[in-house]
């Protein structure tokens, strides 16, 4: 057991105590983010005169060696250590002696864990939005491609209208791109730094904050000590982002768990992307979809607990806090896992054309459109929508299509129809004729391509470009 607060106790802390207190099994996954942050506080103490310049450069240069030695694997992160930040300074003190015993001054385990979290968690927000990137490159050019494969729009899960491909994949490319504008805010407001708030109250040494803001590439520090080291704001609304990309991605993997069905047969997954049954040997099984929905959950969970977590905590820090770490981090990598995986099986998929052409033909798609055509030849909506009504009735009964009734049959509905009104339900009409902003027609559609790849080569990813 190696903890750096062991003066003012005179017994050993219980075995199981410290184990239930240690957070190093789970925290030492930000050793990187807690060395950066010591450089630059060390940097600033050398600046500001609070250690020397040589005990400064000292410490920087045995951070750095830790930090090398940690990824060649000659250091092991051990777990005597109570935490990363017990680890990290142990090491330094026993490498470098006193230097490494002055790397504290002005500075409290609740602003360092505070930057450590909010620094892993940065660059969390950058590598989620990388991958949401590409997987609307992905989705863009399914979109281009699919223009003119005509496919049943559902409400209710019912056929509906005539929709193509594009369109419905468009759907979620405004999803995705929402994803994207949220973790951009996020970043905004999560990109000040805690370094320097102390325990609560900040320091009586003469701290730039600034200076140590800027090294560490934020806009600036916190405004607020005791907020400071207590705020898990960001982290919540990045769960909380999350938590919505999951629920896109849940919601396009149920479709394709559909699509995919032996009665849909819209699409078929990739062999590298499927999985097979141990008994049944015809079977192909869309598990990658089926987990990225089930995964969902988990991170809901996430956000859920750290919700509860937090709203009972006093100002400032306690040790609940410690709480925000564990299934942070698995909501983090279930969620990249799951939008890698997602982009990978969507980039291999077949879709079955002509068996979403036939669908959208055979479920009276058109319905919609042979009432309009009545309205164009002067019937009232509400007349036109009864007469349709029949003309579906008794197609139903016959088990054929409106396009399959002869003219005589439909002029018995209705004396508007005239020999025009088969181009008029085609899918083809159906489809290209819905030219409003937003609607699948193709001259529609194409203006929207258009739009959405000037977004994807303007907008770079979080970071970099922003
Ligand atoms: N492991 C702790 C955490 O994750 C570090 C901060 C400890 N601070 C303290 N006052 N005990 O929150």
């Amino acid at each position: 057991m190696a903890q750096l607060w062991g003066g003012r106790f005179t017994k050993e802390t219980d075995k199981l105590v410290y184990q239930f207190n240690a957070s190093i099994t789970f925290d030492k996954r930000f050793y990187r983010q807690d060395i950066e942050g010591s450089k630059a506080h060390a940097d600033m103490l050398g600046k500001q005169g609070i250690i020397t310049e040589e005990e400064a450069s000292e410490l920087a240069w045995a951070l750095d060696g830790i930090l090398a030695d940690i990824e060649s694997g000659a250091l092991a992160v051990t777990e005597e250590y109570e935490d990363i930040h017990s680890f990290v300074e142990a090491t330094l003190t026993k490498r470098i002696g006193d230097a490494g015993k002055k790397l504290h001054t002005g500075r409290s385990r609740n602003d360092q864990v505070a930057l450590d979290m909010r620094l892993y968690t940065r660059e969390q927000v950058q590598e989620t939005d990388a991958l949401l990137k590409k997987l609307l490159e992905t989705i863009l050019s399914g979109m281009e491609e699919h223009t003119q494969t005509v496919m049943p729009g559902f409400t209710h899960l019912q056929k509906a209208q005539p929709i193509t491909l594009a369109h419905h994949l468009g759907a979620y490319f405004e999803m995705f791109k929402r994803d994207r504008q949220r973790l951009s805010d996020i970043y905004e407001r999560m990109n000040y730094c805690p370094l320097g708030s102390g325990a609560l109250a900040g320091t009586t040494f003469p701290l730039d904050r600034d200076y140590t803001a800027e090294l560490l590439g934020f806009y600036g520090p916190t405004l607020n000590s005791m907020d400071g080291v207590s705020d898990r704001d960001y982290l919540i609304e990045f769960l909380s982002a999350l938590a919505t990309v999951m629920m896109h991605l849940s919601r396009f993997s149920e479709e394709i768990i559909i699509w995919n069905s032996n009665e849909y047969q819209f699409v078929e997954i990739d062999d590298a992307y499927s999985t097979g049954s141990s008994i049944m040997p015809q079977k192909k099984n869309p598990d990658i979809a089926e987990l990225v929905r089930g995964k969902t959950g988990r991170v809901y969970g996430a956000l859920l607990s750290l919700l509860t977590t937090m709203k009972g905590i006093p100002l400032a820090y306690n040790k609940d806090m410690q709480e925000d770490k564990e299934l942070a981090f698995d909501a983090m990598d279930t969620a990249r896992g799951c939008i890698a995986l997602f982009e990978g099986m969507l980039a291999t998929i077949k879709f079955n054309k002509d068996t979403m052409e036939k669908s959208a033909s055979r479920g009276f798609t058109n319905a919609t459109d042979a009432a309009d055509y009545l309205v164009g030849r002067g019937v009232p909506f509400r007349d036109a929508h009864g007469i349709i009504g029949q003309v579906v009735l008794s197609c139903i009964e016959k088990g054929i299509a409106i396009d399959d009734l002869p003219l005589s049959e439909l002029k018995r509905f209705s004396d508007a129809f005239e020999e025009d009104v088969y181009e008029a339900i085609s899918m083809e009409t159906c489809v290209n004729k819905r030219l409003t902003t937003g609607a699948p027609g193709k001259e529609a559609m194409e203006r929207v391509i258009a739009e959405e790849k000037r977004y994807l080569e303007s907008a770079g990813t979080i970071g970099i470009n922003v």
